[in-house]
């Protein structure tokens, strides 16, 4: 961390404590509150942490109000316009782009590690077949340090390294298997002449009867969609695998708390509470009766894909993410797909209405990735999966960051009491 060259003044009761000021390469400036409870006795009060910097990073930064998302340094714009996902994976974890040699090496080496062991085959069939592949995924990860025991000691850099690859190469076949599990398909191993993002299609769409044959379009659309994906800096499901790591548990049960936190509709579920609402919105003339139950304070009702916590003018992921889908629905054609004709009827309707302009809401990352997934055949059920194996890469690289910290402690959020105060039990009679 920088040394510190300023300060704050904090007076309280007769209490004057000094905060040490760090000024980060970039981003508003951090008041450092470590030592407070042991200098005043009090703590801070941030549910939901908007105002509070968990870590200290140097993998992704964003601004919010400026829509300016970097990896490694790198516009988000520039990486999915020029670069791919696994070029991207190799700047999220060793934080420089790799030489010609370095890139083949890295892919050579995530593309050897794509088969999961086959007795891990037995778990997929030990869920119902009506289960959500996250719950599927949430299962299955957690269950890989059950098999890849050479690869749980934190403590060594090269198990650390193995198991990072090993969980990028994997969560593909994991997801696709989870997918035609749950469909009653044969679960199809993967490919190794094919890219990452073809070969997940193909483990997704083939069948024995009939192979799948991979479209360049579609598999550039799922490479961006696993390039937008691939880092987001602290949000919940990061935060929650730091937070799992910092007990020293092992990567592959940190993943899994990940890919749990991931599912929650305010986070990586929003892509498919999207299409489930537009599905519920169901035609072109009912978009007006939910725009205003989306405006009425005493109506639930959210549009979903639409808002941000961070991004508070535009998400630079959906400007690529909606050229992507405007390639992919003139591709695939919207005409005959009510859905799509209610997604591009909803975008334009809300972003035509004052109450969406002045809340700062607009169509976020999920929006957009729920439309081409739609488009390209994949059940709702399968968008957040999607989302869950393209984060890995963030999670692992933030996850490993951690670890390499030599200031790592325990994740300890204290809390701001408001429960009894002690009192003395009650015999069950006497109550
Ligand atoms: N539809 C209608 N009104 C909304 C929406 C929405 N989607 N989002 C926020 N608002 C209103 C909200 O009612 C509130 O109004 P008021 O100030 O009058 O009370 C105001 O906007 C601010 O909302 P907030 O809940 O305080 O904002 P937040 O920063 O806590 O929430 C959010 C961010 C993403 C959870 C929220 O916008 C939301 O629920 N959106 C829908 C779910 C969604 O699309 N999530 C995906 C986020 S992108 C992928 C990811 O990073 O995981």
């Amino acid at each position: 961390m920088v040394e510190s060259t300023r300060t704050a003044t904090l007076t309280f009761d007769d209490k004057t404590i000094e905060l040490p000021i760090h000024s980060p390469s970039a981003g508003p400036d951090v008041l450092d509150i470590r030592k407070l409870y042991a200098q005043g006795s009090v703590f801070t009060y941030d549910p939901g942490f908007t105002s509070t910097a968990s870590t200290e990073s140097s993998i992704t930064y964003i601004d919010g109000g400026e829509g300016i998302l970097l990896h490694r340094g790198y516009p988000i714009d520039q990486l999915a316009g020029q670069s791919h996902y696994l070029e991207v994976c190799y700047l999220l974890l060793y934080g420089e782009l790799p030489s010609a040699a370095q890139l083949e090496e890295f892919e050579g080496l995530v593309t050897n590690h794509t088969m999961i062991h086959e007795q891990m085959m037995n778990l997929f069939k030990g869920f119902r077949r009506d289960a959500h592949p996250m719950a599927i995924m949430t299962g299955v990860v957690g269950a890989m340090s059950a098999f890849y025991h050479d690869s749980t000691d934190i403590t060594d850099p090269h198990q650390r390294e193995v198991a990072s690859i090993r969980m990028i190469a994997k969560l593909p076949t994991i997801a696709a298997a989870a997918y035609k599990y749950s469909i009653g398909q044969p679960i199809v191993y993967p490919r190794n002449d094919l890219d990452y993002a073809s070969n997940f299609l193909r483990m997704c769409f083939s069948v024995p009867a009939e192979d799948y044959v991979v479209d360049p379009i579609l598999a550039r659309a799922m490479d961006r969609i696993f390039t937008l994906h691939a880092d987001h800096e602290q949000n919940a499901s990061t935060s929650t695998v730091r937070l799992a790591g910092s007990s020293g548990a092992n990567p592959f049960a940190c993943i899994a708390a990940g890919i749990a936190c991931l599912w929650g509709p305010a986070h990586g579920g929003a892509n498919q509470a999207c299409l489930e609402m537009l599905q519920e919105i169901g035609s072109v003339d009912r978009i007006p009766e939910f725009i205003a139950r989306a405006k009425d304070k005493n109506d639930p009702f959210r549009l979903m894909g639409f808002g941000h916590r961070v991004y508070k003018n535009f998400d630079p992921r959906a400007t690529v993410m909606k050229e992507s889908a405007d390639e992919v629905l003139e591709l695939l054609g919207v005409e005959n797909n009510p859905i799509l004709q209610v997604a591009k009827e909803l975008e334009a309707a809300a972003l035509a209405d004052p109450y969406f302009a002045e809340k700062k809401l607009f169509p976020n990352v999920d929006f957009y990735s729920g439309i081409i997934l739609e488009a390209m055949g994949f059940p709702t059920s399968m968008f957040t999966p999607i989302f869950a194996l393209s984060r890995t890469v963030g999670w692992i690289s933030q996850w490993k960051e951690m670890i390499e910290d030599p200031a790592l402690k325990i994740g300890r959020p204290r809390q701001l009491y408001t429960g009894e105060t002690q009192r003395d039990y009650t015999n069950v009679e006497d109550r």
